[in-house]
Parts: C-alpha cells; structure tokens; sequence
C-alpha cells in the first residue's frame, strides 16, 4: 500500500487553492470524474474557491458529485452538507442537475442508505468489486473520524455496503455515510484538514501514536490509488520537521 502523500500548505486559504487546482488537473485528465465531498466547515472556503476561480476554469459537465456524508435533514436545514455546497459552489457553476447525486437526508436513513448505495452504483465505475471514485475528499473530527464514521462505529470501517446509516455519538443526529471499504477504494483520497484543533489528532493518525488506532481516520488507506494530505501549518505543526518515514512531504 503506498504511504500517505503530505501536502503542507502555509494557511486553508492555500489549502483551499491546492485542492482546486488538483481537481481542475484531474477533471481535465479524464473524460469524466466522480467525486465524493466532505462536509462540516473544512471545505466551505474550497467551495467558495471553485466557484470563483474554477467557474470557467473546470468542464462541470464532466463533473459526478457525491457525498462522502450527510446529516439526516432536509436539504434546506443548515446542517445540510448538500445545502452547504448549494449555496457555496452548486448555483454558481454550471453543473448539470443530473450530475449532483445528493444524499436525501429527509428521508428514512435505512432506506435512503440503499437508495443512495445503488445511485452510486449506477454511476461510480467498478474497481476490484467496489465502486472506486476517481476522488474522495474527507475532513477529520477531533474524534478521529472521517465522513460520519466515529470511534465507536469502527465497524463502519469494514461493513460489506456502500452507504450506511450512522449516528453522531454525541448528538445522536442520525448520518448517512460511505462505508470504510468504498472510500478505500477511491483512486485519490484526500484529506482536507486545516486548524491547530486537529494537530494533535493528525500527529497521532500519521505517526502511529498513541490512540491513533481508535480513530477511523486512521484506517483510511489507498487501497486503489493515492493516499493525500493537505494540511495547513497549523495542523501540521506536530509533524517532525523531516517529514514522515516513507511519507512524501511536497
Ligand atoms: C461532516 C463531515 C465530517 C467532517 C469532520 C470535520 O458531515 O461533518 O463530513 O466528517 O469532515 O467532522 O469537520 P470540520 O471541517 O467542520 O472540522
């Protein structure tokens, strides 16, 4: 398995830039491009990004958009990662409606888990028996997890499915996310992780440290593909200054 590529950026700002410009070169190489993103706050300044720089700069009829995870509300709710992405980015390019495979977090998560899981069946090619996204984009909680699969719902990691129902520990607001094996299976997986916050968690995830095996980030691996980190300073700064064993530091 190749070991995680790190990306060290000087702010999100720059980590926002990076990761537009990684998916506009990736969008450009293939005829067309799935891409399952992230939610929560992390992404929000990318969105933001694409949708001012990358409005002419990207063929978004070439684009398939998923989500890596969703709250189980109504997409007007401002949980809503769809709604996030809707307001941010969605109405300012011009991507094809039938291109943007939301999660329907109004409905039964039981159910929408399967409808969601054969959606991303009909559209995500097959790679090694699973469907293998050209891109999936994760954040990381302070918990140590990743999409909405939490410490103590490791069994997540290596469920047979698609897309499961899941629940936030704390809240217990119920989540749809991608199971452990799908995101494993994405060509490119990229961790988008900005803020002092994480610095802790993203030491103990990269270096093997001590609790690093309790959270699910921390059992993202390329199965398929590429494993990428773009990190601002400020998550990185318990990273030694030599980079990682093995690990390439650009
Ligand atoms: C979600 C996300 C989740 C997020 C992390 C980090 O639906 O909340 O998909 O996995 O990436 O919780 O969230 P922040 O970017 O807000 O720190």
């Amino acid at each position: 398995m190749p070991t995680p590529e790190i990306n060290i950026f000087r702010d999100q700002a720059q980590v926002a830039d990076a990761f537009a410009l990684f998916l506009a070169m990736a969008s450009r190489r293939r005829p067309r491009t799935t891409i399952a993103l992230s939610g929560g706050s992390t992404p929000q300044l990318l969105f933001r990004r694409l949708a001012e720089d990358y409005a002419d700069r990207i063929d978004w009829s070439t684009l398939h958009l998923f989500w890596g995870d969703e709250r189980c509300v109504p997409p007007d709710h401002e949980d809503s990662n769809y709604g996030m992405t809707k307001r941010l980015l969605l109405d300012r390019v011009d991507i094809p409606a039938a291109n943007v495979h939301r999660i329907r977090g109004e409905d039964d998560p039981r159910r929408e888990a399967h409808r969601y899981s054969a959606e991303i069946m009909e559209h995500v090619p097959e790679e090694q028996g699973l469907p293998a996204f050209d891109i999936v984009l994760l954040g990381l909680g302070e918990d140590g997890h990743t999409a909405s699969i939490f410490p103590d719902q490791r069994s997540l990691l290596t469920v047979e499915a698609v897309a499961v129902p899941a629940r936030h520990p704390e809240t217990g607001q119920q989540r749809i996310s991608l199971s452990g094996p799908v995101i494993n299976n994405g060509r490119h997986i990229a961790f988008l992780v900005t803020g002092a916050g994480k610095a802790d968690r993203v030491r103990e995830i990269l270096l093997q440290e001590g609790k690093w095996q309790e959270f699910p980030a921390a059992h993202i691996e390329a199965r398929n593909g590429r494993l990428l980190w773009f990190l601002d300073q400020a998550a990185a700064r318990g990273l030694p200054e030599q980079g990682l064993p093995g690990g390439r530091t650009t």
